[in-house]
């Protein structure tokens, strides 16, 4: 216990997990504002208590949790997370056991019976988790996975998966609330290794020592029986609970504020960093070639994969920075390549012949720049740069995936809130669209005044 602190290397445990999976996990309105709560949660406070330090918590997708443990991020995954061996990480005890069902439409009850019905049928499962190995043990079906259990459950009530396999408390939560789905009965799932344990890094035995000893304490004090009593008092009260508190949907305000932030900083680095691009590349010297490469770099590699690499790739250097600020960089950084080469095309595109003018009228080089060529350049690309700012308006959504709280993730939030799929979906898009389609009246305007002959 004394020298807990020594091994975490910090005054703070970080807990990763993913807020899908009531009653294990999820979000809920208390007092106007969104907690994560559910057993896991309660879990990590009373180890975080246990040990004398402050909880952070980390909510992401659940097949981004083991790399965000790997580099360091996340001390503790508590994700109702199984013991898997194929997994790369120390397990901890398991602290609840737990099997699997399937959920599938009221409708169905007749022709989902068993095990046995669902080869030849479309069967949801999480991404990354082990309900997946059980979905490819069943020979014939035809698998669907995503990493978010929300929109599973949108797929199974709009008919496009027949099933989904779910642990079974989770899916018991899910069909509470709602109406129109059902378990399939007497059909439990059971995959071999008992139910659920923290996930700490690999190789991290002292760690894990001092996870077990808590959990010793939990078992002696039956705390996890109280819990779990608790936790699904909560899930079954979010529907009632919510009509009295403040709405959900507030949250698209914040989502909006997020997202409006992210763009507009981003575009703003993204500018200047371009511009610079645009004079390595044209100074013919030697950063030439490397902005060159960097933007080829960029524009050759999905802008998801440079958030990730950013937000968990310079974890590992030691760099650790929140998720708002890797998803800014990662965006500016993508950004400024589209830009600069919008910006070289839109200089290139001036004939030479006006530098030539320029310089026999007696101006400097610089002043012809300045005075001739990029006036005209500038009105030249607008529309392309107009083009270029709605599309980052529009990839700020990417973000989520790291838990940034930008629009598309208090969606899938209040997804999750209120247990509406498509709803919040159309709200966010409207938003979206009145966001892009401002900035390209703004951008019209531009053009306008730029334009003399008129
Ligand atoms: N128990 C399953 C696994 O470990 C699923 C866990 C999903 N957890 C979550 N928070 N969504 O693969």
């Amino acid at each position: 216990q004394q020298d807990i602190k020594a091994i975490l290397g910090k005054e703070k445990l970080v807990v990763g997990t993913s807020a899908d999976y009531p009653p294990y996990e999820f979000i809920q309105q208390v007092d106007g504002k969104q907690e994560f709560v559910g057993f896991d949660m309660d879990l990590a406070r009373y180890i975080a208590d246990s040990w004398g330090v402050d909880l952070e918590i980390q909510d992401v997708k659940f097949d981004a949790l083991l790399t965000g443990l790997e580099t360091g991020m996340y001390d503790l995954v508590i994700a109702g997370m199984t013991p898997d061996p194929n997994r790369k990480a120390n397990f901890s005890h398991i602290y609840y056991k737990s099997n699997h069902g399937v959920v599938i439409k009221k409708t169905d009850a007749e022709t989902i019976t068993s095990l046995e019905s669902l080869p030849g049928k479309k069967v949801g499962v999480q991404m990354g988790s082990i309900q997946e190995g059980i979905a490819d043990g069943i020979e014939g079906i035809n698998k669907t996975s995503l990493s978010n259990i929300n929109n599973l459950i949108l797929e199974l009530k709009s008919g496009k998966v027949d099933a989904l396999i779910m642990e079974t408390p989770v899916a018991q939560s899910y069909v509470n609330a709602n109406q129109d789905l059902m378990m399939v009965e007497n059909l439990v799932i059971d995959d071999g290794q008992g139910g659920t344990a923290i996930a700490i890094k690999e190789g991290r035995d002292d760690l894990t020592n001092q996870v077990n000893l808590v959990l010793e304490q939990v078992e002696k004090d039956k705390l996890m029986e109280e819990w779990v009593v608790a936790a699904n008092q909560l899930a079954s009260g979010v529907q009632a609970d919510n009509t009295s508190q403040t709405s959900p949907y507030n949250l698209l305000i914040k989502g909006l504020v997020n997202t409006l932030a992210l763009s507009a900083l981003s575009l703003i680095f993204g500018l200047a960093l371009s511009l610079v691009l645009v004079f390595a590349r044209r100074s013919k010297g030697i950063f030439s070639l490397p902005a060159k490469i960097y933007v080829e770099l960029f524009r050759g590699t999905p802008l998801m994969l440079q958030i990730l690499i950013v937000y968990f790739g310079l974890d590992v250097i030691g760099i650790s920075l929140n998720a708002f600020t890797a998803s800014l960089i990662a965006v500016a950084l993508n950004s400024a390549a589209y830009v600069s080469e919008i910006v070289r095309s839109g200089i290139e595109s001036i004939p030479k012949g006006q530098m030539e003018a320029g310089r026999s009228l007696g101006l400097s080089q610089k002043q012809t720049m300045k005075e001739i060529i990029l006036p005209q350049a500038v009105r030249n690309i607008l529309p392309a740069l107009g083009n270029e700012f709605i599309t980052l308006i529009k990839e700020t959504s990417i973000a989520s995936t790291i838990g940034v709280g930008e629009l598309m993730y208090q969606t899938s939030k209040i997804q999750s809130l209120t247990y509406q799929a498509l709803k919040p979906l159309l709200l966010v898009s409207l938003i979206y669209f009145v966001l892009t389609f401002g900035l390209s009246l703004v951008m019209k305007r531009i053009e306008k005044r730029m334009t003399y002959d008129n």
